[in-house]
């Protein structure tokens, strides 16, 4: 069992804040995901999970204990890393078992958690190769494999798919959802790509600046992105964004307008605090549809870019005042440069960025 609380968690480096104030619970086999951009202290959170940077400030629980000042060692913790670190001159035996041979275990009790981690990771018939035989992804299962045997109650994962293409790394992904669901361990999983953290996780933290953006389920992200910026970072293409103003707002519905935008009611939070200066609508591209008529049209443009991606139409139309919007249309609909479109969308599906709460 193996809870993990970060309360209040800082860390600085000289005189520079990286990681700032952070609090995050993470229950017991939950998968979480720590995704934002490059240089956010996605790495370095981790490590202060795993013990390997020291806490500046704030307190890290891990199975109800305070552990700030624990060896890493001692913290039941497995880290696999994007470099998988294995050893050339050693076969895939004896690099998944090189920690136990580390910690002396005995010979018949390491071979057989050996065979079982090559086992659950489908390699039993590449224990007598060495890592030169491999191909990547073979190699990051090697990785992974170093981690299990070791039965850790928490595995730490930083970008372990960065180094694979992309078939291998949609491969690899199924394959650690399954190791999760075999193995009920609590992962903490960090990458800079949002698609493996909508595809992975129970739940995301998106990290900016050293800073919590939101923590939530793959899908409350989607749909109720707490700001503009992991409204930007999650899903793809990003959302659109629109200047609004505010027509009106009752408490309970906001009407929202601009020269673009046709007047729109939206079951607004009461809280809309800030709204009456506007700010901005956020549609994303998967919640446009073409209009089936001039009245249906919410906002209309002229269609600047087709791409057909097979299964779907990625479409960007200009508005008249310049600004553009991406809407995913069925790829059955026929359309091309230069047409004009009218362009739909159910009110409830849009967010609205009162001006001031955009996240930058
Ligand atoms: N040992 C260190 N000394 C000083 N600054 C550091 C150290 N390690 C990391 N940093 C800084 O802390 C910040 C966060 O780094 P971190 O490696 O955690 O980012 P990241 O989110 O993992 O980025 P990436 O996606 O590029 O791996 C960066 O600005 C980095 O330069
Ligand atoms: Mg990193």
């Amino acid at each position: 069992m193996a809870p993990i609380r970060l309360k209040n968690l800082c860390k600085r480096f000289g005189d520079v804040d990286v990681i700032k104030n952070v609090d995050i619970e993470i229950e017991d086999g939950e998968f979480v995901v720590f995704v934002g951009p490059s240089g956010c202290g996605k790495s370095t959170l981790l490590r202060m999970i795993a013990g390997l940077e020291d806490i500046t400030e704030g307190v890290m629980e891990l199975d109800g204990r305070v552990v700030n000042e624990l060896p890493p060692r001692e913290r039941g913790v497995a880290m696999v890393f994007q470099n998988y670190a294995i050893f050339p001159h050693m076969t895939v035996r004896e690099n998944i078992g090189f920690g136990l041979t580390i910690a002396g275990t005995p010979k018949r009790e390491k071979s057989r958690k050996v065979e079982e981690a090559a086992r659950t990771l489908q390699m039993e018939h590449l224990l007598d190769r060495r890592p030169s035989q491999l191909s990547g992804g073979q190699r990051q299962r090697v990785a992974i494999g170093r981690a299990i045997v070791r039965d850790p109650a928490v595995f730490l994962f930083d970008e372990p798919l960065s180094n694979l293409d992309a078939a291998l790394r949609l491969d690899m992904r199924m394959e650690l959802s399954k190791l999760h669901r075999q193995l009920g361990a609590t992962m903490v999983y960090v990458t800079h790509d949002q698609v493996e953290a909508m595809t992975l996780a129970d739940k995301v933290v998106v990290l900016r600046d050293g800073t919590v953006q939101q923590i939530g389920a793959p899908m409350e992200l989607f749909r109720h992105p707490a700001n503009m910026f992991v409204a930007g970072f999650i899903g793809s293409p990003p959302m659109n964004f629109l200047d609004v103003q505010i027509a009106r707002n009752d408490g309970d519905t906001v009407t929202v307008r601009s020269d673009m935008l046709a007047p729109l009611a939206m079951p607004g939070p009461s809280d809309h605090q800030g709204a009456e200066a506007g700010g901005k609508l956020g549609i994303r591209p998967q919640y446009l549809r073409l209009a089936k008529d001039d009245t249906d049209a919410l906002l209309s443009g002229r269609i600047t870019i087709v791409e057909r991606l097979g299964s779907e139409t990625l479409i960007d139309v200009t508005l008249a005042d310049g600004s553009n919007v991406i809407a995913i249309i069925d790829e059955s609909e026929q359309v091309a440069p230069g047409e004009t479109v009218g362009l739909s969308f159910d009110a409830g599906r849009a967010v609205l960025f009162p001006a001031g709460m955009d996240g930058d």
